[in-house]
Formats: C-alpha cells, structure tokens, sequence
C-alpha cells in the first residue's frame, strides 16, 4: 500500500513528503498522527538536525480532508475536541522546520508555514485560507501568527475574503523566504535545510525557542479549537461542505 506521508532520514534531514496526490493531498487524520509523531521524535533523535516538509503531485496540500470535518459535522463521529497531534507538534516542535511548497496551499497547508522556520515556494504557488468561505475560523495559531506577519488588514482579507496570497506576494509580505523555479524547488530548500543542519545544534536550538512564544501559540490554539469546533457543527458548515459535494459556491444568503 502507498503510505500517505514517506518519512526518510539521511544527512541529519528528516524529511516528510506528503504522498497522497490523488486527492491532492488532503490531510487525514492518520496522516496527521504520522506528522506529529515524527516531529515530536525528533525533538530527541540526535541524527535529525532539521526537518523539511514536502509535497509530491501538483499541489502542496488540500488542506484537512473535508470528508473527516462533514463526519464531524453530520455526527457520524464522535464529538470530537481533542486537539490536532499535529498542529500541537509544530507548536512544540524543537527542530527547525523547513518547508518546500509546490502549488497551491490550502487551509492548515497555508497555516502550517507559520510555524516553519524557512519557507521556499514555487513559482507557481498560492496560499489560501478558505476558513471563513467554509464557515470555519483559522486555526493552528494563525488567528496570532498571520497578522503578526502581515498586519490585520492583509491577515482580515486573507481570512475572511479567502483570496489567494501568490508566491511574490508571500515573499514581500514575509510569509516565506523565497520563490523559486518549480524545477529548483527542493533543491533549494533541501540546501537551506543541510545548512541548518551544519550549524552548533544547541544554538541553532536554543535560537528557534527564543524566536517563538510556545505559551501563547498554545493558548491560542486551543481558543480557536473551541470556536472551529462549534463552527464545524453550524448549519453554515453543513451549507459550505455540501455545496463542495456539489461543485458549487455556498450560498450563506439564508443564514442571520
Ligand atoms: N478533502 C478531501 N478531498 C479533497 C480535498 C479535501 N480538502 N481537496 C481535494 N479533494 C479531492 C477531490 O474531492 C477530488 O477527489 P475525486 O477525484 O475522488 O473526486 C480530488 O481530490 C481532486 O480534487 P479536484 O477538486 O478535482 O482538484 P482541482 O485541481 O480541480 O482543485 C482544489 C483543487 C484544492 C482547488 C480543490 O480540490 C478544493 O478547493 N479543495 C478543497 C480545499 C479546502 O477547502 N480545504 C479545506 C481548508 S480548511
């Protein structure tokens, strides 16, 4: 069977390649348990000095699979509000991570490259954060991170209009590092992540802690886990996730 997510360790790189193009790389829950645990063993494993997050296909990630949220949302789950393993691990993670996004970023595709310590886009990518057009709110701390990064102005517009935020634009906005040719991707980011790598650990360590309040990205996300859990059972949602089903644009006209 075809796993998901490869995991390959070599060269004090752990890298992770989302794998499942075919749905174009949609985020399972499985996917994220594997995710998470990878980051969180690395924060002991001596031979990972960095890890790099890539996608294979045309596209870095679909963001969560929508076919988990509407399970949450008709009931035929349990309720859930457990936190997510994985945006709990990039909270907490030690090692640096380096992200290599091809295409689009979509939802946690987009929000998990605030918590990456370098970000090398495609040419051709666009980060979107289609919470608010699918009646949800941001999450993984991006509610703090992105006007932080980018203002309130730029992070509402992003949000709640959802518009595309294209390689150049993440660039001067300071969402990402550098846009690069498709075809140099990851060689670029596999070069800046062994350069990490070849820097004194402890400092390269203690320096990614002292950049980020672990405290409040904590705090943070589980505030937006309330709101995006009630939000997930909303009528709203439920309009959002069908109107996907049926390849058309919701229509939230009807709602007070
Ligand atoms: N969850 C589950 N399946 C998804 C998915 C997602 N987030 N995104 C795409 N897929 C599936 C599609 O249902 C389709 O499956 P099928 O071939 O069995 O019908 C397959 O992946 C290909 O998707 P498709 O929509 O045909 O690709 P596209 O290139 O035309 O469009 C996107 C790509 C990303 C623009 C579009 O798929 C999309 O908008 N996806 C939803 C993104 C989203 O809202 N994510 C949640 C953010 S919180």
């Amino acid at each position: 069977m075809t796993e998901p997510v490869l995991v390959e360790k070599s060269n004090q790189l752990l890298v992770l390649t989302l794998n499942r193009p075919e749905k174009k790389n949609a985020l399972t829950r499985g996917m994220y348990q594997t995710l998470a645990t990878q980051i969180n063993d690395a924060t002991s494993d001596a031979e990972v000095r960095c890890i790099l997050l890539q996608a294979n296909g045309d596209m870095f990630t679909a963001g969560n699979d929508l076919a988990d949220f509407a399970a949450v949302n008709s009931g035929s789950v349990p309720r859930q509000n457990e936190e997510n393993p994985f945006l709990a691990a990039l909270g907490a993670a030690r090692k640096p991570l380096v992200a290599a996004v091809n295409g689009r970023a979509v939802g946690v595709g987009f929000t998990m490259l605030l918590h990456c310590d370098m970000v090398f886009l495609s040419e051709d990518a666009a980060l979107t954060a289609p919470f608010v057009n699918l009646a949800l709110v941001p999450e993984a701390a991006s509610s703090m991170l992105l006007p932080l990064r980018i203002g309130h102005v730029r992070a509402f517009e992003t949000f709640v209009l959802g518009e595309p935020v294209l390689a150049t634009k993440a660039v001067d906005w300071g969402i990402a590092n550098r846009a690069v040719p498709p075809a140099e991707l990851r060689k670029v980011a596999r070069a800046a992540a062994l350069a990490i790598a070849s820097r004194a650990p402890s400092s390269v360590a203690a320096t990614k802690r002292l950049l980020r309040d672990e405290t409040a990205l904590r705090e943070r996300m589980s505030m937006e886990q309330e709101y995006f859990m009630r939000q997930l059972r909303s009528p709203e949602f439920t309009e959002a996730i069908t109107a996907f089903s049926e390849r058309r644009g919701a229509d939230f006209s009807k709602f007070k």
